[in-house]
């Protein structure tokens, strides 16, 4: 599969939806639930706040901002799957007292107003768009001035070392074969493609820098493994 192609990337995202948070779990031993606290320590959400997740998949993240934001405040969850996003409405079916809504639609063009989020988080979306830049252009112009966005992908390792040759056996071996376990080698696969040509947390700052953000930093996770871009408008 091309990395990077929406239509390829909507229908794998719809083809894994059924499985994708049980293999979330298991290929991260549960840890991407604590990077993505870190990620909401940084953030801050605060109640009364309005607040996007793009990429938001079955919508995980933007239902634990949405406790955070309560009261007064609403999460809008954005996908261009479906099926993840019928997955993220069921969950929250069963928290109706959440006040988050899941919408269809593209990060890079989501026909949202300038300056509309009190914040804005990405997880693991980054690097699934066409253009990188232009998802963090589009972040920016959705963010009010002064406030805080987040993106936690994984970090792309530039430099051979024990980090990188952990990374390669753990998207080669190790999520291939637990994902073709489930029948998902060929969509797993697509984790090690999407990280080729994926800017490493470098060249996310600049890029960050040059779409509007007037602060941009980059913090690695579990011994470089994971990437977090902390952000301000
Ligand atoms: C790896 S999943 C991450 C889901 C969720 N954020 C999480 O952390 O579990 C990436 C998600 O990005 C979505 N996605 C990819 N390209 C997109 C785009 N251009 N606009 C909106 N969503 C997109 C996919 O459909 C998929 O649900």
């Amino acid at each position: 599969m091309k990395p990077r192609d929406p239509a390829a990337v909507e229908q794998l995202f719809d083809s894994v939806a059924s499985r994708y948070d049980q293999l979330n779990d298991l290929l991260s031993l549960g840890l991407h639930r604590q990077w993505k606290r870190q990620l909401q320590c940084f953030l801050r959400p605060k109640a009364g706040e309005t607040w996007l997740d793009l990429c938001c998949g079955t919508g995980d993240l933007a239902l634990e901002l949405a406790r955070h934001v309560r009261p007064g405040g609403s999460v809008l969850g954005l996908d261009s799957a479906a099926a993840p996003l019928a997955l993220a409405r069921q969950r929250q079916g069963r928290q109706p007292w959440l006040n988050a809504v899941f919408q269809q639609g593209d990060a890079l063009a989501t026909d949202l107003p300038d300056a509309s989020a009190d914040g804005i988080v990405m997880a693991y979306g980054l690097r699934n768009l066409r253009d990188p830049a232009a998802g963090l252009m589009e972040m920016a112009r959705l963010l009010k001035p002064g406030r805080r966005a987040g993106v936690l992908d994984f970090n792309r390792l530039t430099t051979p070392g024990p980090a990188a040759s952990f990374q390669r056996f753990y998207l080669r071996r190790l999520v291939v074969s637990v994902a073709a376990a489930a029948g998902l080698r060929q969509e797993y696969a697509y984790l090690e493609e999407s990280l080729k040509g994926f800017p490493d947390g470098a060249a996310q700052v600049s890029m960050a820098l040059e779409s509007g953000f007037s602060e941009a930093r980059h913090h690695t996770l579990v011994a470089g493994q994971m990437g977090m871009l902390l952000l301000k408008r």
